[in-house]
Formats: structure tokens, C-alpha cells, sequence
């Protein structure tokens, strides 16, 4: 449908026009090879989380045993490697995937090690993004879970040794920053600073996905620095954009010139929008929003080739690289999260039939010849595609999404699998393996197959059971929603409250981006405790084709985002339990959900007393304790 703007914003119209005509044959329906699966069964879920699980000691026992205190593990030849900064990067990545699988004593153990032998002051020059997204993310999260009793997983022992290291390990991350632009260099010396050498070409994603990390830190540190020079840049960034609203993938950081114009959603610049709606979904700060509903409009605009999406050259639109990359894979998840889930579902199908064509993604699937890019082939474990699956699954419940689940365990089992732990593939062709991990491979990519058949199967994680929402970062890193770093601007009592009817507004972050919440059913949800609208398994039999954000007039933020506090405008919505002995005895609060019927009113249907199994925001229960 939106080919017809490319055909006319594009210069070489007949030398376009094949591809064009190619790339509206493209549809998930291109590759006929689908097989018949048979539907997982929840029995059958939890039988896959398991083997996930499996996986995940597979690779982090191997690592523990030939590579720990080094980076990462070479899988097949068992050794260790320093690649980041030689500071157990592995297993800072790891922690919060230990947490999910309940294992109490190696996550113990480890933040002990880590807060006992882990420095800093080490002379490495470190990529600024890699070493927040990874180390600093790392840190942080398992920093929230080990220091709090309503997690499950506090440790008696842990005196914020991991805060601290955090603390420490961002000031040296400071100097970065120190630009003209305010867009932070890319690389920089843990103990000396910007190397007088040191590149002043920064990637866009490099400048602008660093705004959860270093807010949560100035929350918990009381510190504002960290927080202002991550949004500072992020602003250098945006103030740079083209009149298309597009941005491009290089810059330099001292005269803000873009080196490298083709805008895009995959490599370079992918998690850029990503950090700007998840840096207003944690922090409640408009200005984020504001930036990310014109970014995305634009993306949707230009970029969206529906199912796939393009790189064009940010001034004038013109498409440059008929391109699918597999780190566009991340978009429909994080569709899922701006509500904007049907073309989230058809690009989702585009993307997993690449996967299923190859067993794997290959780095570039190139849509004018629909065959791989040379110089693109490999698969390095990537969790993108898989991260989009779990969300998709959460928002949909349609078993589609366990079955493409299944897939990926099978092409990781029998294509990845060596003998330490999972190999990368060299040429997705040849399902050649190459001897090495990347530690995201257990920071998301095994943690988001975990997920997506836990949540199939029970759920029983602190994701879906609380006691917080939980934003993911890039890394895959839990980053909880408690009033430290949600509502450090805000001040509202913890009571608990919801919004009746009449005082319902409709908000979509993503409403200009073409929600098209008139064609199909929507459901909203309030719960007083965080939780994700869809975690209940009361809901695992609804088909629900959005997930839109609903707001009372003067709620704050922390109401918006689900966790619910009293209206400060209209405390007398609060709703009276004594006349709700039955559905209510128990102290047990109700939900409301609100599906559109078709002549675009909001149908309401109350959830009672035991249908939202709630935990009691007075007493924190502990869910991993239970397994
Ligand atoms: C820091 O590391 C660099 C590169 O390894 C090396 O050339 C330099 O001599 C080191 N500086 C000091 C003071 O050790
Ligand atoms: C929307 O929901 C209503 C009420 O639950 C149902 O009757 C109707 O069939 C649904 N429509 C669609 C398109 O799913």
C-alpha cells in the first residue's frame, strides 16, 4: 500500500520499478515451505521451558568452567576470551537470567564475586554503548533484585557493593560525553579518559540508548549527571534530524555533521527508538514520548515497506538498501509496546519466514534478489526475532508464536549447540560454526525463549507475577518499575485505585502512527499491581489485537503505567469493598477491561476477586520462593 509513495519519492522510477514489483510480491506467504505443527500444549511448554533452561546451564556452566573470570566463552574449543574489558562479562550478563530461573545460589555467589573482585580502574579503552548496555545494565538490575526483599531473591549479605561498582564504572564512562554535541564518543579509557586518537564518528544508537541505564543510576544515587548527559544527547541527537524526521546512522560528534545518511531500523540506529518510548514507559518524562511518536511516525512512514522495511537516505526518502537485517527484528516487539500490534504481527511473519528459509536469520536477507547479502551470512545468536516472538505471544496469546518458539529451539539444538556451550553460525547456508558466544546469548537470547514458553506454561517469574512492571533494556536487562526510579518526580500515596468508565480516556502513545483501533477489538486493563494487562491465564484464551495504554484525567504517571495509586484530582473513585463481601473478601482488588465493540463504544467487564490472582502491595510476596 505504500508503494506507490516510494514509486514517486524515489528518482529512477523504471530502474526501481523491478524491485518494487518484487517487494509487493513479498509476503510472509513468499517461502511455501511452512510445515504443519502441531499447537504446543501448555504440557508440551513447559516440557520446551525446561529444555530451555537445559540450554542455559549448558552454556553458562561451560563458561564458568573453561572461560570465568574472562569475557566470554569460546564454545567449541572451550576457552575463555577477553573481548569487552576483561572483567567476567559473561556473568555480569547473566545475572538477572539466573534470577528468572530461580537459582538463588549461583546468583548469590556471583553478585558476592563480582561486589569482592570486580575494578574498574583498569587501562581499557571500552565502547561506551557496549559497556552500558551490557556491564552497566548488568549491574544495575541485579543490583534492584538482590537489594529487595519483594523480589524473592534478596541477599542477607549485600551491602549495594553493585551500585557502587556502577556508580564507579559510569563516572569513568563520564568524559564521553564531554562534546560539543553533548553525542558521546564511542569508545573511552576506563582509567584515562577520551584517548587524544579516539574516533569522533559515533553511531546514532550509540549516542541515544543509554538514557535507562545512566537514569536509573542518577535515581538511586541521588546524582542528576548521569541522567542529564544521557538525555542531553539524546536531544544532540534528535536536534540533528532531518526535516523528514529521519536520522542517520554516523555521526560526528564534534561538528554534528551525519557521516552516514541511510536512516533505518536496523543496524546503527535500531535501539535509538527503542530507549526513547522505553525511557518514557520507566520514567514517566514526556519529553521522551514527544520525541519517540515523531521518530516512529516518520520510521512508519518512510521505513515501513509493509511487511518489511527499508533504508532510505534521510533528506530526500530515496530508498538505499532493499535490506532486511536481522537487527530489525527487534521492531515488532517493540510495536507491541507502543500498542501498534497489526503490523507488528504481519512483519513478524515476514522476519520468522526468513528464519524458517534458513534455519536461522542471516545478518542481511537482501529483498531484491531474496536471497542473502554476501558479507552478510552469519547468525552470532542474535535474540531479536525471539524478544518480537515473546511479545507478540504476551499480546496475542496465538500459539502461532509458541510454535515459531519451538522452531528457534530447534535450529539453536541442532545447528548451534557445541560442546561448551552455543556457536555462532558462520553462513546461515552452511550452518558452518564459528567458536564463538556472545554473552547476550545468555542475557536475552536464551532468557526470551525462557520467557515466552513460561509464560505459556504457568507463568511463574517475577516478569509476570511482579512485584513491579518490569521494562526490558536492550540487553535484555530487567529494569523494575518501583517508585525510586518510576516516580522520582512524583508523589502519590500507595493505595490503590482504578478508574471508572466515565472518567476512561484513551491514550495511545502511538495513535498517530495508525492504530487502528476501530477495525478490532481492544483491551484494556487496570490492576493495581503492575502486572502486564496480559499475564493472567484467565486471558490465555483471548485473541487481543492491541494494547493500549488507558488513562484517567489527572492520574500521574505511575497510574498511567499500571501502577495504581489514588487519583489525586477525584479521590472519591476509590472503590467501596464493603459492599463486595464475596468478590472482594479477600482483599483482593478487581480489574476492569474494556474491549471496543463495534460501534466503537468500550464494552466494560469487571474481573473479580480470584480471576487476577494480585499480590498485596502492604506484603511483597515472594513468587520465586515457591517453586
Ligand atoms: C595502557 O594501555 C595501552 C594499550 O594497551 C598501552 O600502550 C599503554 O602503555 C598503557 N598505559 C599505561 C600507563 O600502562
Ligand atoms: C469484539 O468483542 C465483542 C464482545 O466481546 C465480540 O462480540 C465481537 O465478536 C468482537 N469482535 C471482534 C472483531 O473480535
Amino acid at each position: 500500500m505504500s508503494a506507490p509513495r516510494l514509486l514517486f519519492s524515489v528518482s529512477g522510477m523504471m530502474e526501481r520499478a523491478p524491485f518494487l514489483f518484487l517487494l509487493l510480491l513479498i509476503s510472509s506467504s513468499v517461502f511455501p515451505r511452512r510445515c504443519i505443527s502441531d499447537t504446543v500444549t501448555p504440557r508440551e511448554a513447559l516440557l520446551l521451558r525446561n529444555e530451555v533452561r537445559e540450554m542455559f546451564y549448558h552454556a553458562f556452566n561451560g563458561y564458568m568452567k573453561y572461560a570465568f573470570p574472562k569475557d566470554e566463552l569460546r564454545p567449541s574449543s572451550c576457552e575463555g576470551e577477553d573481548t569487552l574489558g576483561s572483567y567476567a562479562l559473561t556473568l555480569i550478563d547473566s545475572l538477572d537470567t539466573l534470577v528468572l530461573l530461580g537459582d538463588r545460589e549461583q546468583f548469590t555467589c556471583s553478585v558476592e564475586w563480582i561486589g569482592k573482585n570486580l575494578q574498574f580502574n583498569i587501562n581499557k579503552t571500552v565502547s561506551v554503548f557496549e559497556t552500558t548496555i551490557r556491564v552497566l545494565g548488568g549491574l544495575l538490575s541485579a543490583h534492584l533484585i538482590a537489594s529487595d526483599y519483594a523480589t524473592g531473591m534478596r541477599i542477607p549479605t549485600y551491602e549495594d557493593q553493585l551500585l557502587h561498582l556502577a556508580e564507579d564504572l559510569a563516572r569513568r564512562l563520564l568524559p564521553a560525553f564531554d562534546t560539543p554535541t553533548g553525542i558521546p564518543f564511542g569508545s573511552v579509557n576506563l582509567l584515562y579518559g577520551v584517548d587524544e586518537h579516539e574516533s569522533k564518528i559515533t553511531s546514532t544508537a550509540g549516542g541515544g540508548t543509554l538514557t535507562l541505564e545512566f537514569g536509573i543510576l542518577s535515581r538511586l544515587t541521588n546524582d542528576p549527571v548521569f541522567e542529564e548527559v544521557t538525555k542531553n544527547a539524546v536531544r544532540g541527537l534528535w536536534a540533528r534530524r532531518s526535516k523528514l524526521d529521519l536520522v542517520g546512522a554516523h555521526i560526528n560528534v564534534f561538528t554534528g555533521e551525519w557521516t552516514q545518511k541511510d536512516a533505518g531500523i536496523g543496524t546503527s540506529i535500531d535501539s535509538f527508538y527503542e530507549y526513547l518510548l522505553k525511557a518514557y514507559l520507566l520514567f514517566g518524562d514526556e519529553e521522551y514520548l514527544y520525541i519517540f511518536q515523531e521518530a516512529y511516525g516518520a520510521a512508519m512512514h518512510y521505513l515501513h515497506n509493509d511487511p518489511w522495511y527499508v533504508e532510505v537516505n534521510m533528506d530526500s526518502g530515496a530508498i538505499v538498501w532493499p535490506l532486511f537485517n536481522s537487527l530489525q527484528a527487534f521492531w515488532p516487539g517493540l510495536q507491541v509496546l507502543a500498542g501498534d500490534i497489526d503490523p507488528a504481527i504481519r512483519t513478524h511473519a515476514a522476519f520468522f519466514s526468513v528464519w524458517k528459509r534458513y534455519g536461522f536469520t542471516p545478518e542481511g536477507f537482501n529483498l531484491a534478489t531474496l536471497s542473502v547479502q554476501n558479507g552478510q551470512r552469519s547468525y552470532p545468536l542474535r535474540p531479536e526475532l525471539i524478544e518480537s516472538t515473546y511479545w507478540l505471544y504476551k499480546a496475542t496469546r496465538d500459539p502461532r508464536y509458541l510454535d515459531a518458539g519451538r522452531d528457534m529451539i530447534t535450529s539453536l539444538q541442532y545447528g548451534a549447540r557445541c560442546p561448551c556451550g552455543y556457536c555462532h553460525i558462520s553462513d546461515v547456508e552452511h550452518h558452518k560454526q564459528e567458536d564463538h558466544m556472545e554473552s547476550f546469548f545468555l542475557a536475552e537470547t536464551v532468557k526470551y525463549l525462557w520467557l515466552l514458553f513460561d509464560l505459556a506454561a504457568g507463568p511463574d517469574n517475577i516478569v509476570e507475577n511482579g512485584p513491579y512492571k518490569y521494562t526490558f533494556s536492550t540487553e535484555g536487562h530487567l529494569f523494575p518499575a518501583t517508585p525510586q526510579v518510576s516516580l522520582a518526580k512524583e508523589h502519590c500515596s500507595y493505595l490503590g485505585a482504578f478508574c471508572w468508565s466515565g472518567d476512561m480516556r484513551i491514550e495511545s502513545p502511538s495513535m498517530e502512527a495508525g492504530t487502528e483501533m476501530g477495525k478490532t477489538n481492544v483491551t484494556k486493563f487496570y490492576g493495581r499491581d503492575g502486572r502486564s494487562s496480559l499475564a493472567s491465564s484467565t486471558y490465555s484464551a483471548d485473541h487481543v489485537s492491541g494494547l493500549i495504554k488507558g488513562s484517567c484525567p489527572g492520574l500521574t504517571h505511575g497510574q498511567k503505567f499500571g501502577i495504581s495509586y489514588i487519583a489525586s484530582t477525584s479521590p472519591d473513585i476509590i472503590y467501596d469493598h464493603s459492599n463486595d463481601h464475596n468478590e472482594y473478601s479477600d482483599g483482593r482488588i478487581h480489574s476492569v477491561i474494556y474491549n471496543q465493540g463495534p460501534d466503537n463504544t468500550w464494552i466494560e467487564t469487571e474481573m473479580k476477586g480470584n480471576d487476577i490472582p494480585v499480590s498485596d502491595a502492604d506484603k511483597p510476596q515472594v513468587h520465586l520462593d515457591e517453586r
